[in-house]
């Protein structure tokens, strides 16, 4: 099939719904074999079914393409290597891997048990590990390398009720870019996308948001996937369907160096810091109020007392 991803090998996890689902569909459509991996959760993480991702293969199958469900949990380390050895045994290459697998557990910070923070983080960035660790192991010895994609959110910058999924997401963004710089010479790429769609879990987000359709982030997806984006490492692109933007490389701002023999004593911090460097604003405050009241409003548990 002639498309910008014919005869490629191309893993999805979370390939059973919402975004996920539509990425599989579209690298389908481009000419690609697809693994379809999904647990076929709820959006808790609760009450796995296979059902969900072997769905997604019939549909697969009915453009034209081939597909393999794997229903496991991604944060498992024997999960993504099954995944990975998956298509190399089946089409004998792994070209692209888009981790678009995910849950939410919302809580106020002060109210997160250590098994809402442990399962949010572990199938977000476990998961994109378990399935990073194994593909680039493959890309960097297979001709052409290979495309590792994440999918993190705008709210790895911060977020109110959902610390343990913020802080993944973060992690995301660095797991991503550590990929991209290590596996550079071995020709692999590595960046994520921040989405924006109407799918269950930005259903719960409890003020509004710039979304479309979920199947509108396959573009972008099958763009970084494929040969066409060969050049593109280390980026991080906020997509929504009809909006796209970069987001910036993280850096050092300002800086001041010690006066007196080289080390600072917290006197000389408390005197030039506020006027030399001084600290940076955080845009989020801005809407503070506004997000809190809205979750106050919703009453979901997840607020002060929940
Ligand atoms: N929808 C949005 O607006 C939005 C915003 C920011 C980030 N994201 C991110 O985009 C990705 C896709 O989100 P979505 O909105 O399509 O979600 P979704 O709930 O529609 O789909 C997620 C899929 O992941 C699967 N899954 C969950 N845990 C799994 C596990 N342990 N192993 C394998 N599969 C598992 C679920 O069964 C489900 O099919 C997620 O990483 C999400 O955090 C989405």
């Amino acid at each position: 099939m002639a498309g910008y991803l014919s005869d490629k090998t191309i893993v999805v996890t979370g390939a059973g719904n919402g975004i996920g689902r539509g990425i599989a569909l579209a690298c389908a459509a481009q000419g690609a074999n697809i693994v379809v991996a999904d647990y076929g959760v709820r959006i808790d993480g609760s009450e796995p079914s296979s059902e969900v991702a072997e769905a997604v293969v019939t549909e697969v199958e009915s453009v034209g393409a081939e597909a393999i469900a794997i229903t496991g949990d991604v944060s498992l380390m024997e999960v993504g290597q099954q995944i990975v050895d998956t298509a190399v045994d089946t089409w004998g290459r792994v070209d692209g891997v888009a981790c678009a697998a995910g849950i939410v557990r919302e809580r106020m910070l002060f109210n997160m048990s250590e098994e809402e923070f442990d399962h949010v983080v572990s199938v977000h960035l476990k998961g994109h590990f378990t399935l990073f660790r194994a593909a680039s192991a493959v890309m960097r010895k297979q001709e052409g390398g290979g495309s590792l994609l994440g999918f993190t959110s705008g709210a790895f910058v911060a977020s109110t009720a959902q610390a343990n999924y913020s802080a993944a997401k973060g992690g995301v963004v660095s797991l991503t870019r550590s990929a991209a710089f290590a596996l550079r010479r071995y020709g692999v790429t590595a960046n994520c996308i921040a989405p924006a769609a109407t799918t269950r879990i930005s259903e719960n987000v409890p003020f509004e948001i710039e979304a479309g359709d979920p199947e509108d982030i396959a573009p972008l997806a099958v763009y970084l996937l494929s040969d066409a984006s060969r050049d593109i490492t280390a980026q991080i692109y906020t997509c929504t369907g009809s909006r796209i933007a970069v987001w910036n490389q993280p850096a050092e701002l300002r800086h001041m160096w010690a006066q007196n023999d080289g080390v600072f004593t917290v006197d000389e911090i408390a005197e030039r810091l506020p006027s030399t460097i001084g600290d940076e604003e955080m845009p989020m405050f801005g809407d503070l109020e506004r997000r809190m009241q809205e979750m106050e409003n919703r009453n979901t548990g997840a607020g002060e007392s929940g």
